[in-house]
């Protein structure tokens, strides 16, 4: 390339290197001090000699969270075109024009694309509307936590280390933002009243978000994301549900990350087994055992059984803390039996003719394709 070059002092570009050397030492001297007495220093932990993030590149991690977000990152308005999404690109929405004009009519009957006036006339030939209202009070609680989980993934990006540990984090933000949002127009579609938060969801999720540094990957990504991952795998099948797998999808991808991310940078014994560390897990896991009984009522419109639900949920995240490392006060066998115990005191008082059930044995995902992805995740948290 040609360019015409000006003329500059030498003497002034000398000068500016130097002074620049000067103030950037004293500036790095006085904020490593400061750093050092924990008194302040440089806000950012970026490295910018290595041109990474404190910790390094963690490429591992940004390929198994970052890269596979994006290769598996879904538009609403491909998935759901009756919600009021405008979030393709030219290039998806004339791919999806192409892909519907080479079907035949049948075909295209089929994969017929609603509009939200055929959404919901769907929804009300398909269920009652207290069937309407018990779907609505299930996605209302993971509606909200999805508000929490945007909250609380945003903190955690400010908490890890690594350019790949932000990458993911920064997906998984983006995740969050995507499922509150869609998640929210898609339960207004069933045109009935949306509750509240219960004060078990809202002391649950406070709980959550208040946990300190690291440990809020335990309160969302290992319990919030197991409720939400066994939620969307109860609902999938269900008509008018189907962008629920696509949640499912993201949510099982969440659940690995705690894990994935303690394997480059490992808790200490002391933060895995401190005795507060494990009486504040328990006292986060403590007000989902409540809104399991008060789940029953709406569930059980549906045909499913809160309790084989809750078993098999508390199953899932009981595992899933294990592999992270997060030590809970009892261990894992002693836990689970005791609450099978108490799910049975409670469900013999209440149900005619209970006999003991082993209900964290129960799996409450139905869908196969769902199913394949949960067993993905975990055989990969296994090895
Ligand atoms: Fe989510
Ligand atoms: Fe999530």
């Amino acid at each position: 390339m040609e360019f015409q070059r000006l003329a500059t002092s030498e003497r002034a570009a000398r000068f500016n290197v130097q002074f620049e050397a000067l103030v950037n030492r004293a500036v790095r001297t006085y904020d490593g001090v400061l750093n050092t007495a924990r008194l302040g220093g440089r806000k950012a932990n970026y490295d910018d000699q290595h041109y990474e993030f404190v910790g390094g590149a963690s490429d591992v991690l940004r390929r198994k969270h970052y890269d596979k977000s994006l290769r598996l990152l879904w538009k609403a308005e491909e998935h759901a075109p009756f919600l009021p999404f405008a979030d393709s690109s030219k290039a998806e929405r004339s791919l999806m024009e192409m892909a519907l004009r080479s079907l035949t009519d049948e075909e295209r009957a089929e994969r017929e694309r609603l509009s939200a006036p055929e959404f919901k006339a769907m929804l009300d030939r398909e269920y009652t509307r207290q069937q309407k209202q018990a779907i609505v009070n299930i996605l209302a609680a993971i509606g909200h936590g999805e508000a929490y989980a945007w909250l609380v993934s945003a903190e955690l990006m400010g908490e890890v280390k690594s350019t790949g540990a932000r990458a993911a984090l920064t997906m998984q933000v983006l995740e969050e933002a995507k499922h509150f949002v869609v998640l929210r127009e898609l339960i207004s579609a069933f045109d009935v009243p949306i509750r509240r938060q219960s004060v078990w969801e809202y002391l649950f999720m406070e709980r959550v978000y208040k946990a300190r540094g690291l440990e809020k990957f335990f309160g969302m990504n290992v319990l919030v994301e197991g409720i939400a991952l066994s939620i969307f795998g109860v609902m999938s099948h269900l008509p008018g549900l189907e962008i629920a797998r696509l949640f499912h999808l993201d949510e099982s991808r969440h659940t690995a990350l705690p894990s994935n991310y303690f394997k480059e940078f490992p808790m200490t014994a002391w933060q895995k087994h401190n005795p507060r560390a494990r009486y504040e897990r328990l006292r986060m896991i403590l007000p989902a055992v409540p809104l399991i009984a008060q789940m029953e009522a709406d569930m059980a419109e549906l045909g499913i059984d809160s309790f084989e639900f809750g078993g098999s949920v508390l199953r899932k995240i009981s595992w899933l803390a294990e592999r992270s490392g997060f030590a809970l006060p009892l261990p894992r066998p002693i836990l689970l039996e005791s609450l099978n115990r108490l799910f049975n005191v409670y469900c013999k008082a209440t149900r005619d003719g209970h006999r003991n059930t082993d209900f964290i044995a129960a799996e409450s995902t139905r869908g196969e394709q769902e199913l394949a992805v949960e067993a993905e995740v975990f055989e990969e948290l296994a090895s």
